[in-house]
């Protein structure tokens, strides 16, 4: 069929064929192989075998019977990535990496495969995409010692199987596989890719991690609209889930954690991309200028990316459109909170852009997410559309409800200071009724929208200073 019948999509059916030998036989046969290969050469377990799969775990126990173990972790000696893992990889854990290409997903690895290796844990790159003389060209841009570490294993070659062998040969605390899409099985009968080649490949690597207590870091491509390419099953096998996301035209890179078995997905690591690799970013964002004002149209906000907190510049621009298809581009912030608020303009700040495009950005490449940049938002809209600035040294932070009120976000405390500790002496946020402890910048409080909108003239000079004269009478400041 041309067409699917379920949800209606052109040339979206893959041909899938059930194998003879059932696959769940097709994995137990990695672990058989795993486990008499370890007795024939009477080694111990291979790496930490923390969550290692052995003796009869079949037999139903109370939940409080259950010995609890800690888990141990295997730092890549990257802090942003290490904070995204939950302190590292975890023995017999599977990590799926997943990007756009040319992202940076191998640049990545290896650089963490480097940092594992130096702190005497045993890699094995395997490599599907790339030469191992690619892979060693790759190593002598990014690494900063001079020869690579003896403990970093390198394998190029796309058959599962004699992956696994190498594996098995060299016995990796870590196995890297770049990339899960361009490995096969050999007794199936579909190209590398296909929905049957990765969730037996992926079913046969979860396993092998499992049996044999090494952690799999396995790197899947993304199709154009952001998803993993292949069935959703290889994001259901897998322990943990990191997107790594940016823009290929800004040097930032995000790691964001979408599925964490053994942490969080709330954290990101920064990273930007240089010549010589992917070098961490402790903090980011622009810093005041005290002096000028900022352009029409831009406005710094504290954003909160799980533990840490980092300065964004919102941007907004309007342009003359037509009335009934104006349209909202938005790059680093959500579509649909965009709209929210350009109604809550319309509605409580009496503006008008139904004739207007509205285009809003994050700069940098770094994706906002939370509406702690509401407010932030539409002062860039409303300052972009008067061609009005925010007075210098001002941030603002607040969430923005549809009443046109605001509101705090939470972690309000480490979002002032990471304003202050840019420089910014002044934010704009919702009511206070005492004032934040520790604060180090001073805080401009305002009820409404339309309190806002009223700071953002250049021609007062107390713009965004304290601002008790506002007609509102609502706004108060420290
Ligand atoms: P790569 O890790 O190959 O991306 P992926 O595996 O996600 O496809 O990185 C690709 C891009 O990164 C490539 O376009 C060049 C750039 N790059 C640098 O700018 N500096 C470097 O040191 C390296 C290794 C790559
Ligand atoms: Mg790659």
């Amino acid at each position: 069929m041309g067409k699917c019948p379920d949800c209606g999509t052109w040339d979206a059916l893959e041909r899938y064929c059930e194998p003879k030998v059932g696959s769940a036989a097709g994995a137990e046969s990695v672990a058989a192989a795993w486990t008499s290969a370890i007795a024939e050469d009477e080694c111990g377990a291979a790496g930490g075998s923390g969550l290692a799969r052995r003796g009869p775990g079949s037999v139903a126990v109370r939940l409080a019977d259950v010995e609890r173990a800690e888990v141990e972790r295997i730092p890549t000696g990257i802090g942003e990535l290490d904070r995204v893992l939950g302190g590292g990889f975890v023995p017999g854990s599977v990590l799926l990496l997943g990007g756009d290409p040319g992202i940076g997903k191998s640049t990545l690895l290896l650089q963490a495969a480097a940092g594992l290796a130096a702190g005497g844990h045993r890699v094995l790159y395997a490599s599907s995409e790339e030469s191992a003389y690619q892979t060693r060209l790759r190593a002598e841009r990014v690494f900063t010692s001079d020869a690579p570490d003896p403990e970093l294993y390198i394998v190029a070659e796309t058959n599962l199987a004699r992956i696994i062998e190498q594996a098995r040969k060299v016995r990796p605390s870590v196995l890297v596989l770049d990339s899960i899409q361009m490995v096969y099985k050999g007794d199936l009968d579909a190209a590398p890719g296909s929905v049957t080649q990765l969730r037996r490949c992926c079913t046969d690597l979860v396993y092998l991690a499992k049996v044999s207590g090494m952690a799999v870091a396995l790197v899947g491509h993304m199709t154009k609209d952001g998803q993993f390419a292949g069935p959703k099953l290889l994001e259901h096998l897998v322990d943990a889930v990191l997107s790594f996301e940016g823009d290929r035209h800004h040097a930032y890179r995000v790691v964001r954690g979408i599925k964490n078995r053994f942490g969080t997905t709330l954290e990101v690591g920064l990273f930007e991309m240089g010549g010589h690799g992917l070098t961490e970013v402790l903090d980011s964002g622009p810093t005041a200028n005290l002096t000028t004002a900022p352009p029409a149209g831009s406005v710094p906000c504290p954003v909160v990316h799980g533990t840490r907190c980092l300065m964004v510049e919102v941007q907004a621009l309007t342009a003359p459109g037509f009335l009934g298809s104006a349209k909202r581009k938005t790059s680093g912030l959500d579509g649909s909170r965009l709209a929210m608020l350009i109604a809550v303009l319309e509605q409580h700040g009496g503006l008008r852009l139904g004739d207007q495009d509205v285009f809003v950005s994050a700069v940098g490449g770094l994706r906002i997410v939370e509406p702690a940049a509401d407010l932030a938002l539409c002062l860039a809209i409303a300052g972009a559309h008067y061609r009005k600035c925010l007075a210098p040294g001002v941030a603002v932070v607040g969430e923005v409800g549809l009443g046109g009120e605001i509101r705090h976000p939470p972690r309000l405390e480490s979002r002032l200071h990471a304003a202050g500790r840019h420089g910014y002496d002044r934010v704009i946020m919702g009511p206070i009724t005492s004032a934040p402890p520790g604060a180090a910048s001073r805080v401009c409080a305002v009820r409404t929208v339309s309190d806002a909108l009223a700071l953002l003239d250049p021609a007062n000079p107390s713009g965004g200073r304290p601002a008790q004269d506002h007609p509102a009478g609502t706004a108060a400041s420290i």
